[in-house]
């Protein structure tokens, strides 16, 4: 398949609300999450702390995203690599 565009963790940091869309990090890889947040079961104000960053840091703190069915999600929102 055709590379997957490249970002700076500075520019996935300005990617931090609905209105300026929503992007995440995991490990080398960015996701927008844009459309997701009105969906995820743990509500829309725990998935945004995670906007513009990384989620391994939270994702520790909530281990119910160890899942093959939650990376799936993930894997549905790439956008682009680090
Ligand atoms: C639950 C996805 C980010 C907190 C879930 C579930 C999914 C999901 C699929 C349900 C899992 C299951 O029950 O089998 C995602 C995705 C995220 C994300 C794709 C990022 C792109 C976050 C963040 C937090 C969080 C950053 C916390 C800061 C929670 C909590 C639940 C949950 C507390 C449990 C809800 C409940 O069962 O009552 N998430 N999540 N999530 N998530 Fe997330």
């Amino acid at each position: 398949g055709a590379p997957y565009p490249v970002f700076t963790r500075q520019e996935v940091g300005q990617h931090r609300s609905l209105a300026d869309r929503v992007w995440v990090t995991y490990g080398n890889e960015v996701f927008d999450i844009t459309d997701f947040v009105e969906l995820h079961p743990g509500g829309q104000s725990k998935i945004l702390l995670a906007a513009g960053g990384a989620l391994e840091l939270l994702w520790a703190m909530y281990a119910v995203h160890s899942q093959e069915h939650v990376l799936g999600i993930l894997r549905g929102y790439k956008v682009g690599e680090l």
